[in-house]
């Protein structure tokens, strides 16, 4: 029986995933931090789309986290024909303030949990006809963002990485997609985050279900870039036709806004 794989998926846009997929008839594994209600997220869909559910606790900030998950997962007998990379931690830091345990959580999340997991499950995908990998970027991908430096290389890295093997699984049926959301009120630090950008950041933000249903889409429809939103776009084409010194000092006096906002203490310069 064919499972969608769903890292972060008890809260945010994981979770406003796994619902458009249950809706959709997608058995689903639901892979999440111990302690966050996950087994209640996974009955909740049981009951309301008749499908089939399981759930694993896991810290995939872990070493061994991704393979014991696979493990367990190919022990249980669930075939994965879907592989949906959505866990992964934001936040705004100065990087020589930034502690190297948060710094490490980005790298270990956002990275390398994301390849070991893909790594892993590749050779499940490929023997489906075909079968499709969706990986969790962010709009932060496509710019370079001071005090929050790690995070939008980590999602540049996404990028980068699932187009460069998306030419190198197509021939084995394995569709690649990737969605840069950009703005989800998804928990408090995420809200805060977004409040801190005033106007701009309550016009360029997006519902957690808005960018479910157009990823799922997207990824249905094998599209590689998967784009949420009029505002993103309208961001993506002013980085086309702004010179760089430009955007980088319209972004620099944003995101300042943003670490002022989540850091316990200001600084002048
Ligand atoms: N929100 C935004 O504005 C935004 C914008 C662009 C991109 N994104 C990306 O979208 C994805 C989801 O973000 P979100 O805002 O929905 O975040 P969220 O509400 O904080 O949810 C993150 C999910 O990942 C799980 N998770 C966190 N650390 C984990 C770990 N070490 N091991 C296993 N699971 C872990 C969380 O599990 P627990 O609930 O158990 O903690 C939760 O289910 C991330 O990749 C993020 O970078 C978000």
């Amino acid at each position: 029986m064919n499972h969608t794989l769903i890292t972060g998926a008890s809260s945010g846009i994981g979770k406003a995933i796994a619902w458009e997929c249950a809706k959709r008839g997608m058995n689903l594994i639901l892979v999440s931090l111990p302690g966050q209600e996950l087994e209640a997220v996974a009955r909740d869909l049981e009951v309301r789309y008749g499908i089939k559910t399981r759930y694993f606790e896991t810290d995939l900030t872990k070493p061994d986290s991704p393979i014991h998950l696979f493990n367990e997962t190919q022990s249980a007998g669930l075939d994965v024909n879907i592989l949906i990379n959505n866990a992964g931690v934001a936040g705004a830091s100065y990087f020589d303030e930034s502690s190297i345990e948060y710094i490490d959580e980005r790298i270990q999340l956002n990275i390398r949990a994301l390849v070991v997991l893909t790594r892993l499950y590749l050779p499940v995908l490929c023997k489906h006809e075909t079968s499709h990998i969706l990986n969790v970027s962010s709009l932060a991908a496509f710019f370079f963002i001071p005090y929050k430096s790690v995070y939008s290389a980590s999602k540049a890295f996404v990028l980068s990485f699932s187009r460069s093997l998306s030419g190198e699984v197509k021939h084995r049926g394995v569709r690649i997609s990737v969605v840069f959301p950009n703005g989800v009120q998804t928990n408090s630090s995420t809200g805060l985050r977004i409040k801190s950008h005033g106007r701009i950041g309550r016009w360029t933000q997006i519902s957690a279900d808005k960018v479910a249903r157009c990823a799922v889409d997207g990824m249905l429809k094998n599209r590689f870039y998967i784009i949420p939103g009029f505002a993103s776009h309208l961001l993506l084409f002013l980085r086309m036709i702004l010179p760089v010194p430009v955007q980088q000092r319209l972004i620099s006096r944003e995101f300042v806004k943003e670490v002022s906002a989540t850091c316990t203490h200001i600084r002048t310069a």
